[in-house]
């Protein structure tokens, strides 16, 4: 097995009086796929937010690249390499699509290589090159989530935690966006950390997947294996 990118290892979070994660552990191997699944309200998103610094953990150790991230800001994170594309997108409505893509370079110097970025997101992402004068609220669903994945591309990042990139999009969409996924993991080498609640998809992508209830892992193992694990078919597959 590949040296491991990320290492969670036991993190509790609160909000309040509301326990949102009670001793989360999982380990995502460099150049790898690995999928968090669970129900709405499982404690997903909290588990990135931990990791990218927006939620600070009551206990619990997150690793990155083998250093510690305790006490760096979120900005320091993305400076390491390990960017979040947010739960519902969250791109700049009123900004133009370049503006969008420009933002994910905020912490970077050195506009030539900003720009050459941005030529190589166009490339990617067709549908980001003839819009990018275009406002960011003008675009559809799949081409806000394509914007989210280009903005956080451009912060050159070695790891990518995607907050449920299917959301509310159609199945074509959906295919072609976790198509993207699978391409930037394979050709540019981008280690991912993949949340979900479309199970059957985020199973088939990755090779390992966690399976998160009411703020605890209960069940992980070879994404194959849990594909074919009738109670996770039951719970989570419909089937
Ligand atoms: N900002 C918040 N304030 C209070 N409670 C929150 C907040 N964010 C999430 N929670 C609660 O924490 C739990 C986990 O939420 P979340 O991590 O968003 O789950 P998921 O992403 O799996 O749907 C839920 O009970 C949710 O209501
Ligand atoms: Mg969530």
């Amino acid at each position: 097995m590949a040296e491991p990118m990320l290492e969670v290892r036991g993190i509790s979070a609160a909000y309040g009086h509301i326990r949102a994660l009670a001793g989360v552990s999982l380990t995502v191997p460099q150049g790898g796929i690995v999928a968090l699944l669970g129900s709405n309200g499982a404690g997903k998103t909290t588990t990135l937010n931990v990791v990218s610094r927006l939620v600070r953990p009551t206990a619990g150790e997150v690793k990155f690249e083998g250093a510690p991230v305790q006490g760096l800001s979120s900005d320091a994170i993305v400076a390491r390499g390990l960017v979040q594309v947010p739960e519902g997108r969250e791109v700049f409505r009123e900004m133009s699509v370049r503006e969008n893509l420009l933002m994910g370079a905020y912490l970077r110097r050195g506009r030539s290589a900003i720009d050459e970025d941005l030529a190589r997101i166009g490339r990617l992402f067709p549908r980001l090159q003839e819009r990018m004068s275009q406002r960011a609220a003008t675009l559809s669903g799949g081409e806000q989530q394509m914007l989210a994945i280009g903005r956080a591309m451009m912060a050159r990042p070695k790891m990518i935690l995607f907050d449920e990139p299917s959301m509310g999009l159609s199945p074509v969409l959906v295919d072609q966006i976790f198509d993207i996924i699978g391409r930037l993991n394979r050709d540019e080498g981008i280690t991912v950390l993949l949340v979900e609640q479309n199970a059957k998809l985020a199973l088939a992508m990755s090779s390992y997947a966690y399976i998160l209830e009411n703020g605890e892992i209960v069940l992980e193992g070879e994404s194959s294996r849990l594909a074919c694990d009738p109670a996770v078919r039951q719970a989570y597959l419909g089937a």
